[in-house]
C-alpha cells in the first residue's frame, strides 16, 4: 500500500546540500531529508580535495572572487560570487562547529589557537582549500549525517526515489517518491520543497561521479515549469585514474597543487605549452590540453607524477589515493599514475535566486542540481562544496522566515498505476543506459562540433520516444527513473550547447573557436513556465 506523509520542509537529497539545510532550519520545523540510495552516496561523500574558503591572513575576499570569475571565463554573476566567497569563513566555522576535523597546520595544532592547514589547487592564486587530508567530502558528509540523525525535527527516509513533484496552483506542494523497499510510489506533501539531488555526470561514458548522478532534480524542475541555465558547461576532471579495474576513480587536484606535474607517454612535461600556469591552470584548459595530447599521440592516457615527495608527506596529505593506487598496484611515491579526464561537475541547473528559489512558488533548489551564477562557464576547483553550504543556509532562512504564510497543501491524487505493469524488458533500459552515455561522450564531450551535436540531438530525441514508451506502461524503478531523467538532462544540454555560438570556459567548439565580446548565460524556458 502506498503511503502519505506530511512535512513542513521536504529536502530531496542527502548531500553536502540538503544536509545543511535541514539542520540549519529551526527544530520547531518539520522536516522529511530523503536519499535514493543508502546514506553517504552522493557526490560529497567522494569529495577529495576540500573547500575553498578566505582563512590565510595574507588572502582577501577579493583575491578569491577574482579567481573565480577568472575561471569562469567572464559569465560567473559578481553578486552570486562575492555573496558565496564573502560566508565562506562563516561556514568554515559552522562546520567546525558541528564537529569537521579540518586538518591543521603541523605547527599550530592546538584548538585554542588554530590554524588550519590550506592546499592549493588550480586557478587559485592563494592556498585556500581546507580539507581533511583527502577525504574532505566523507568527514563533512558524515558528520553532517550524523547530526541529521540526532536531531528530533528531522525524518530521514533512505532508498528513497522522487519521481515528480506535486504542482497544484502554481505551488509546489511535495512530490511522488518510489520507496525501494516496497515498491510503492508514496505522496510527500510539504509548504516548501527542496531539490538537492547534485549533479548529472553520469550523462557521460565515463565519469568520476558515483551511480546516482542522473540529474533527476534538473530533470523534475524542468518537467515543473523551471527555467535550466548553462547545462553545456559541462566540466571533465582532468586527472581521474586510468586503470582496467578502476571505476570512477580521481586522483585530486591537491596533487597538482603539492606539486605533481603532468607527463606524456615519453616523460615529457607539455602543459606550459598550453598555459603559463602549467600544471595549476583551470581545469578546462588541462583538461583540454590532456585531450589534445592523447588524441595527437593516440595514447591511452598521460601521466601525474608526484613521487619527487616523500612516503610519509603523501602518506598524510593523500591516504586515500595512495591506498586505492596500491590496490591496482601503483606505488605513487615511486612511479607516476596514469590519468585521463572524465565528466565531473554540471556547472549549469536549475534557475536560482539569491535564497535557491526556483521559478515555481514553494520549489527551492540548491547545491550541484542549481544554478546560482557562482561557476560562470567553468567552476573553479573546491567552490562548490563552499556553495553547498553557503545556499543551503540561505534557503534555510528564507524558508523560516516565510513558512508561516506559506499555504499548507492541498488535496493531491495517489499515484495511479492501475494502468501499469512490471517489466519484462529491463535490457531496454540498460541498452539505452549505454547508448546514451556513449553519444554523450563521443558527441558532447570536450571538444564539440556543430555536426556532433546535431547527430547527438537527434539520438537523444528517438531516445526519449522509446524511454516515454515504456515508462507509460510499465512500474517505475529506479534505472528506469535515472534514465528517463538523464535522457531529458542530456537533451537540456545538448539545446544549450548548440544555442553558444562561440568557445568559452567548458565549451569548446571547433566550429566557433573565439570567445564573444559579450558573455550570456544560456537560458532555457519550459512551455509550462509560470514566468
Ligand atoms: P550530492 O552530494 O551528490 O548529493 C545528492 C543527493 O541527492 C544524494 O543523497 C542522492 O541520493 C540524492 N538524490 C538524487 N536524486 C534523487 C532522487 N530522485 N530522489 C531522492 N534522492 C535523490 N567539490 C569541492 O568543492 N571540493 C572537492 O574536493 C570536490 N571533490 C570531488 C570529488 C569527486 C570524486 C566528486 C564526484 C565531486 C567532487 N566535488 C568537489 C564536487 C562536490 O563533491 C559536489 O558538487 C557536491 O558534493 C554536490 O553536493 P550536493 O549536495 O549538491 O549533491
Ligand atoms: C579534487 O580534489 O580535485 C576535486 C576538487 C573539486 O572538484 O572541486
Amino acid at each position: 500500500m502506498a503511503t502519505s506523509y506530511q512535512h513542513d520542509v521536504l529536502v530531496i537529497g542527502c548531500g553536502a546540500a540538503g544536509l545543511s539545510l535541514a539542520l540549519r532550519l529551526p527544530g520547531t520545523c518539520r522536516v522529511a531529508l530523503l536519499s535514493k540510495a543508502d546514506l553517504n552516496q552522493g557526490s560529497t561523500f567522494w569529495a577529495q580535495g576540500g573547500m575553498a574558503a578566505v582563512l590565510h591572513n595574507r588572502d582577501t575576499v577579493d583575491s578569491h572572487v577574482t579567481d573565480t570569475l577568472a575561471a569562469g571565463a567572464g559569465l560567473c554573476h559578481r553578486d552570486a560570487v562575492e555573496f558565496t566567497v564573502s560566508n565562506s569563513r562563516r561556514c568554515v566555522e559552522w562546520l567546525v562547529e558541528q564537529g569537521v576535523d579540518f586538518d591543521l597546520r603541523k605547527e599550530n595544532s592546538n584548538q585554542q589557537n588554530r590554524e588550519f592547514h590550506l592546499t592549493m589547487e588550480g586557478g587559485h592564486s592563494h592556498r585556500r582549500i581546507i580539507h581533511a587530508a583527502d577525504r574532505t567530502g566523507r568527514a563533512i558528509s558524515e558528520v553532517l549525517t550524523e547530526r541529521a540523525i540526532a536531531a528530533d525535527n528531522i525524518d530521514i527516509f533512505a532508498h528513497r526515489v522522487a519521481v515528480d513533484l506535486v504542482i497544484s496552483n502554481g505551488r509546489c506542494e511535495g512530490a511522488y517518491i518510489l520507496n525501494q523497499h516496497t515498491g510503492h510510489v508514496d505522496l510527500f506533501q510539504a509548504s516548501a520543497v527542496v531539490l538537492a539531488t547534485g549533479g548529472a555526470s553520469k550523462a557521460y561514458l565515463y565519469t568520476s561521479n558515483p551511480d546516482g548522478a542522473s540529474g533527476d532534480g534538473v530533470a523534475m524542475a524542468w518537467r515543473a515549469g523551471c527555467r535550466v541555465a548553462n547545462l553545456e558547461f559541462n566540466q571533465f576532471h582532468p586527472t581521474c585514474l586510468y586503470h582496467p579495474r578502476a571505476k570512477s576513480f580521481l586522483i585530486t587536484e591537491a596533487i597538482r597543487g603539492e606539486g605533481g606535474i603532468l607527463l606524456l607517454p615519453d616523460g615529457q612535461r607539455f602543459m606550459h605549452n598550453f598555459d603559463e600556469r602549467g600544471e595549476l591552470a583551470p581545469r578546462d584548459v588541462v583538461a583540454r590540453a590532456i585531450d589534445h595530447e592523447m588524441k595527437r599521440l593516440g595514447a591511452d592516457c598521460v601521466y601525474l607524477d608526484i613521487s619527487h615527495k616523500s612516503r610519509e608527506f603523501l602518506q598524510s596529505h593523500f591516504p586515500t589515493v595512495m591506498a586505492q593506487c596500491e590496490e591496482f598496484g601503483i606505488d605513487i611515491s615511486a612511479e607516476p599514475i596514469p590519468v585521463v579526464p572524465a565528466a565531473h561537475y554540471t556547472c549549469g541547473g536549475i534557475v536560482v535566486d539569491q535564497h535557491s528559489l526556483t521559478d515555481v512558488a514553494g520549489l527551492y533548489a540548491v547545491g550541484e542540481a542549481s544554478c546560482t551564477g557562482l561557476h560562470g562557464a567553468n567552476r573553479m576547483a573546491s567552490n562548490s562544496l563552499l556553495e553547498c553550504i553557503v545556499y543551503a543556509e540561505s534557503a534555510a532562512n528564507h524558508i523560516a522566515d516565510n513558512l508561516a504564510q506559506m499555504p499548507a497543501p492541498g488535496i493531491a491524487a495517489p499515484w495511479d498505476e492501475s494502468q501499469v505493469t512490471d517489466s519484462d524488458e529491463d535490457v531496454v533500459i540498460s541498452h539505452n543506459w549505454d547508448e546514451l552515455r556513449r553519444f554523450m561522450w563521443d558527441y558532447v564531450g570536450i571538444v564539440r562540433t556543430n555536426k556532433r551535436l546535431q547527430r547527438a540531438l537527434h539520438r537523444v530525441q528517438l531516445l526519449q520516444t522509446e524511454i516515454a514508451e515504456y515508462y507509460g506502461n510499465y512500474k517505475v524503478s529506479n534505472d528506469l527513473l535515472e534514465l528517463r531523467n538523464l535522457a531529458m538532462v542530456a537533451e537540456l544540454m545538448i539545446r544549450c550547447a548548440i544555442s553558444r555560438k562561440e568557445s568559452r570556459g567548458l565549451h569548446y567548439t571547433l566550429d566557433y573557436p573565439e570567445m564573444l565580446p559579450e558573455a550570456r548565460d544560456t537560458i532555457l524556458q519550459p512551455d509550462n513556465s509560470p514566468l
